[in-house]
């Protein structure tokens, strides 16, 4: 495939998967907006249609909840391929939603999409009038996630983290019950293998929580300290603290002061909180536990994907040797496990496949620090998967064998984001 191929193969997923005023991120698996989908999405669609960039994240803003959290599923139309939906999480709005949240690289994607947008009016316009709406959301995490004000934010669920089953959770989700909670039929496995997918046990104890949080009314003051899974995950911190970062620099060139000031010190704070969740032998940041103080000894891409904020240049670089390090166990970079642990599984989801989205996040945080050799490998790894096997949700970082859903918006935004913006072969 050469290039001029895969990139229009890329549109086409992108088109076959526009529903107009939003994407969805791939068809049957997924027919809803999902929030981190659309907003990295919307680099892709910036390439060639920066109004359709914009409308996918005014569409996404347009359901922001009254507190300000940007929830992880817009339910714009009912389908039933679904499972959990908007009945089981009855958080009682107009057009259902989700009642948690998910990485919010929405304010990334504005600052971006912004900066480099060739129809500069439109742009303006639109950053205008999103970055207080995004802002919103920052400070909501702050108060509702980080309530002993550390500088780092925690995650209630595990699909706020975006990393649903991430080994990273394994031991605190034991301490998740599964009491009360009825029999159900998930959905996702009649559209993907069982064998990518989370466990049937990991699944009561994400319905559990789900019932507990419906049970305090989706009260946010409340659900921090309700929750017996509360987990500070670095690369979900770093895409917080990226994007605060990103709104204070784009703010004050558009002279909202006010926001630039107050995301400059959410940003300084957590970059400085960061250092917490360092781990010297790994190389890498690891998850804390918040409910029991403990640092989680698991070597998954969360801890790699913290180069996306703007940590110290040696930080990044041993973030890069890292890497290096992976290298050696598998062939396509970055596996989201670690290939010589135990733990590791190619083929299931968070476990140990390869995905598109935290590469390039990786990818961009590496460049901002220097670290460009690991970002040419790491791009062309993309590439090179993308054209042996497809543009899948996510793939076997040894085999390059294309896992869960196919035909995958995210992915197919990725790929033209590289082939716009990096000079590697494909
Ligand atoms: C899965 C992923 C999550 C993503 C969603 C839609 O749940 O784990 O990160 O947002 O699918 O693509």
């Amino acid at each position: 495939m050469n290039r001029q191929d895969m990139m229009d193969h890329a549109r086409q997923v992108m088109t076959d998967n526009d529903r107009g005023t939003y994407t969805v991120p791939t068809h049957g698996l997924y027919p809803f907006q999902w929030n981190w989908d659309s907003a990295l999405s919307a680099l892709g669609f910036s390439q060639y249609d920066e109004p359709r960039a914009w409308t996918e994240i005014d569409t996404l803003m347009a359901h922001q909840w009254d507190d300000g959290m940007v929830p992880h599923i817009i339910f714009h139309q009912p389908d039933d391929g679904y499972f959990p939906g908007p009945d089981v999480w009855g958080t009682g709005r107009d057009v259902p939603t989700t009642g948690i949240t998910q990485p919010p690289v929405a304010g990334f994607a504005v600052c971006r999409i912004h900066d480099r947008a060739k129809d500069k009016a439109l742009a303006s316009e639109k950053a205008r009038a999103l970055l207080p709406k995004i802002h919103a959301w920052h400070q909501w995490f702050y108060r509702s996630r980080d309530p002993q004000s550390t500088g780092l934010v925690a995650l209630l669920h595990p699909w706020e983290s975006g990393r649903d089953n991430s080994v990273d959770w394994d031991a605190a989700f034991e301490r998740v019950p599964t009491e009360g909670v009825g029999t159900f039929t998930r959905r996702d496995t009649t559209h993907a293998n069982p064998a990518h997918r989370p466990t049937d046990d990991q699944y009561r104890r994400y319905i559990w929580l789900v019932q507990k949080f419906r049970s305090l009314n989706w009260d946010n003051s409340k659900l921090h300290d309700a929750s017996p899974f509360q987990m500070v995950d670095p690369g979900f911190n770093a895409i917080l603290i990226r994007s605060c970062h990103k709104v204070a620099d784009l703010a004050g060139r558009l002279g909202m002061v006010e926001i630039a000031a107050q995301s400059r010190a959410m940003a300084d704070k957590g970059v400085a909180a960061m250092e917490t969740l360092w781990d010297e032998k790994l190389g890498q940041y690891l998850c804390l536990d918040r409910t029991t103080g403990d640092v989680v000894d698991s070597p998954s891409i969360g801890g790699i994907l913290g180069v996306f904020a703007p940590i110290p240049k040696e930080r990044a670089a041993a973030i890069s040797r890292r890497i290096e390090t992976l290298a050696e166990s598998c062939e396509y970079l970055i596996p989201s496990h670690d290939p010589a642990a135990p733990e590791f599984e190619g083929l299931r989801y968070w476990r140990g496949p390869v995905w598109l989205i935290v590469n390039y996040m990786i990818s961009d945080g590496l460049e901002q620090a220097g670290e460009t050799r690991m970002v040419d490998r790491i791009m062309g790894d993309c590439l090179r998967l993308i054209e042996t096997s497809g543009f899948a949700e996510y793939h076997d970082p040894i085999t390059a064998e294309p896992c869960g859903g196919a035909h995958f918006t995210w992915t197919a935004a990725m790929v033209i984001e590289i082939l716009e913006t990096h000079k590697v072969a494909a």
